[in-house]
């Protein structure tokens, strides 16, 4: 099996490892330029020097959130602008999803976790940190998204087994005044998903928050692809695109039939917005932001860990502050970013039309007229299996992709299986290289379809020279 990790490559192929399944920026990306002279700017200037370098408040660089909450009101159009009090600064997604279980989650009275499948790997260890191991729950995705219909169902199973267990009040977490425990949790990536590079329809977004709200859910995003997106045409050269496709979740929950704070409400909201300048800047940075209501934003800000010495990343914090102040980090995104990674998906995706298409294999949501992220999803030509195309592209190629099964929720397998499935990322390797890890796959599946075609004939002669006996294989 390839791992996520495995990155080594073959020792028995002679040719030029190419990676398709590490997940990062090429270098050639990272604006080490804006941080220089941000960092430059931030450390020269007392002000915002020895604040960056001493312990912060809670909440985080009060300049941060402030340019994050503009950049944000500018990008996303709300009906009114995102204030800074619904933003707390971050150590980025992964650190945040952590802060969130820690503050609004009890591994006992919260039932489940339902993780829209295929999901981001390394959440489920965060997961597991935070005890919910046992309680994970995969919910497959349909042409739309999530499938609610089955995320429903399966939450009034949940609901009827926690009644009968007389699961009714936290039991480890002490209720706080900044604080509260939800039943449930959902996780997704609902915009240019890693691994399913699928959009959530404005639609599903909407029934998930209904949802979210009937059964005291709080709605986690990993909203950190959504900047990089471009127009779907493969004709085209990247416009840039400076409007979001989509409201997100959590822009939803704010106004959806009198928003967060309608009647009845406790206030706290369904949904947290994590964000991130890990693939907008770069991950090093370990900086991200969360939006949400005012009290979850606070809740979040008063994690035991940022009680004690203020938000993380607070010197990185003042130096994506400076260059967001100077709008160079939102004109990189939008005059570099999105043409450098739209030119990469165009490479990789016209590669996948002229090699693999002809070969069987699909890829999701064709009608888009905007696409994203880091992320190609691929199902293979039945019955060839993910894993086997994996090992043999490692072997003979020297080419890694990844296993759809590498995405799946560890112990739900059931109803979101993805073993005829390949994740393949366009950020990280030299564009050069693309198209040619896509012919090496086309080399290696045509390879795999001839065995198979071999194999058929050979059992055919078989079963013909056994007089037709039927299954006998
Ligand atoms: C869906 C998703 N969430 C979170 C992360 C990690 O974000 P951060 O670097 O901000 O922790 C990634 C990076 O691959 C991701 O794809």
């Amino acid at each position: 099996m390839v791992a996520f990790s495995d990155i080594g490559g073959s020792r028995k192929s002679s040719k030029k490892l190419i990676n398709l399944l590490r997940g990062w920026p090429n270098t050639s990306l990272l604006p080490t330029h804006l941080i220089e002279k941000a960092s430059h700017n931030a450390l020269s200037n007392k002000e915002i020097a020895f604040p960056g370098m001493l312990y912060g408040p809670d909440p985080g660089d009060p300049r941060l959130r402030k340019n994050v909450a503009s950049w944000l009101t500018n990008f996303y159009q709300p009906l009114a602008p995102i204030p800074p009090e619904r933003i707390t600064i971050t150590g980025g997604a992964s650190q945040n999803l952590a802060c969130l279980l820690q503050v609004f989650t009890d591994p006992i009275y919260t039932r489940n976790v339902w993780i829209v499948s295929p999901a981001y790997m390394l959440a489920f260890r965060i997961f597991d940190d935070s005890g919910f191991h046992q309680k994970l729950r995969a919910v497959p995705e349909d042409e739309e998204g999530i499938n609610i219909e089955f995320l429903k169902k399966e939450i009034r199973k949940s609901e009827d087994k926690a009644s009968a267990d007389g699961n009714n009040a936290p039991h480890v977490k002490p209720q706080r005044a900044w604080g509260k425990i939800y039943r449930h949790v959902i996780y997704a990536v609902p915009t240019f998903s890693n691994p399913s590079f699928k959009t959530m329809t404005l639609r599903r977004r909407q029934e998930l928050v209904k949802v979210a709200r009937e059964y005291d859910a709080l709605i986690i995003t990993d909203d950190v692809y959504d900047f990089l997106q471009w127009t779907s045409s493969l004709s085209a050269q990247t416009q840039s695109l400076d409007k979001a496709v989509l409201p997100r979740i959590v822009d939803v929950d704010r106004y959806l039939n009198g928003g967060a704070e309608r009647e009845g409400a406790d206030g706290f909201g369904n949904a947290a917005s994590n964000g991130s300048f890990s693939k907008i800047c770069g991950p090093g940075l370990r900086t991200g932001w969360v939006e949400g209501t005012e009290k979850l934003a606070y809740g979040v800000s008063q994690t035991g860990t940022s009680r004690s010495g203020g938000s993380p990343s607070q010197l990185t914090a003042t130096f994506v502050a400076e260059t967001l102040e100077s709008g160079e980090l939102q004109r990189y995104v939008y005059e570099t970013l999105q043409p450098a990674y739209g030119a990469r998906y165009r490479k990789m995706i016209t590669a996948i039309n002229k090699e693999l298409i002809p070969l069987g294999c699909t890829v999701p949501q064709t009608d888009r007229d905007v696409v994203g992220g880091y992320f190609i999803w691929l199902t293979l030509p039945h019955p060839l299996k993910g894993a086997v195309v994996a090992q043999r592209a490692k072997d003979e190629e020297n080419l890694i992709v990844a296993q759809g099964e590498i995405f799946e929720v560890p112990g739900d397998t059931d109803h979101a299986h993805f073993e005829y499935d390949l994740r393949m990322c366009f950020a990280w390797e030299d564009i050069e290289l693309l198209g040619e890890g896509i012919e090496r796959l086309a080399c290696v599946i045509r390879s795999l379809q001839n065995d198979q075609k071999e194999n058929n004939s050979t059992m055919q002669l078989a079963t013909e020279n056994r007089g037709g006996a039927k299954n006998f294989w």
